[in-house]
């Protein structure tokens, strides 16, 4: 089944409450992590996932745009995130694997995210361990950026990884995602998409989250 995840990036911080309201008919909230040093631009960090959990029962996918994410899983964990994506070329491998184990100690779902640049092959050391893997589909940092088009070939890298050594694994996309462009990631092998401009841009979130669905 497709999940969608409207990204809170592009919500009104000042009425945030409101804005994860306006996006309940989802599957999930994504909430974007990002430090200013692997990525350039600075969002939210643990206090404010702190208090989305305390207004929402949503599913929290935060995906953290940070060097050496080790250092913070238990603090999102305890936090309240349900799930932590933390990127591959964010540290060494032997990091990554720390980071992941220390997200099963805490009890949070895990998962790997890939920068346009990275290749699927890449999670092969951890596959068989995630929850989900996350394809980025823009140069992570910002919100609103055009799809990546060559990024359907990694999409359907992935999946086929997937398919091979870990069914149960679910392949997210991020970055550009809209009615344009769902049908073509669900095709390629995507089950969850990350929206943001596309929901919040809308004049009616919940029918562009069905539209989303709907690919
Ligand atoms: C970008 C973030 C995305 C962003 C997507 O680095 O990871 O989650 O919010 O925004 P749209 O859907 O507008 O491309
Ligand atoms: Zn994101």
């Amino acid at each position: 089944m497709i999940k969608i995840a409207p990204s809170i990036l592009s919500a009104d911080f000042v009425n945030l409450e409101r804005d994860i309201q306006r996006v309940s008919t989802a599957d999930w909230l994504h909430v974007d992590v990002m430090d200013g040093c692997f990525v350039p631009n600075i969002t939210i960090g643990v206090p404010v996932v702190q208090s989305i959990r305390k207004c929402t029962d949503m599913f929290l996918d935060v995906h953290l745009m940070i060097d050496k994410p080790v250092r913070y899983v238990e603090a999102f964990a305890q936090a309240g995130a349900d799930l932590l994506s933390i990127h591959l070329e964010a540290d060494h491998p032997t990091r990554i694997a720390e980071a992941l184990k220390r997200m099963g100690e805490f009890g949070v779902k895990k998962a790997v995210a890939l920068r346009p640049i990275t290749a699927a092959n890449a999670i092969l050391p951890y596959l068989e361990e995630l929850d989900m893997v996350l394809v980025m589909t823009v140069e992570p940092g910002f919100g609103g950026q055009a799809f990546m088009e060559h990024q359907l070939d990694t999409i359907r890298q992935v999946r086929t990884l997937i398919d091979r050594y870990h069914p149960a694994c679910r392949l997210e996309v991020d970055g550009g995602i809209s009615p344009k462009t769902a049908g073509a990631v669900i095709a390629a092998g995507a089950d969850t998409l990350v929206a943001g401009s596309a929901v919040y841009g809308a004049a009616d979130p919940a029918a562009a989250i069905a539209a989303l669905r709907e690919g």
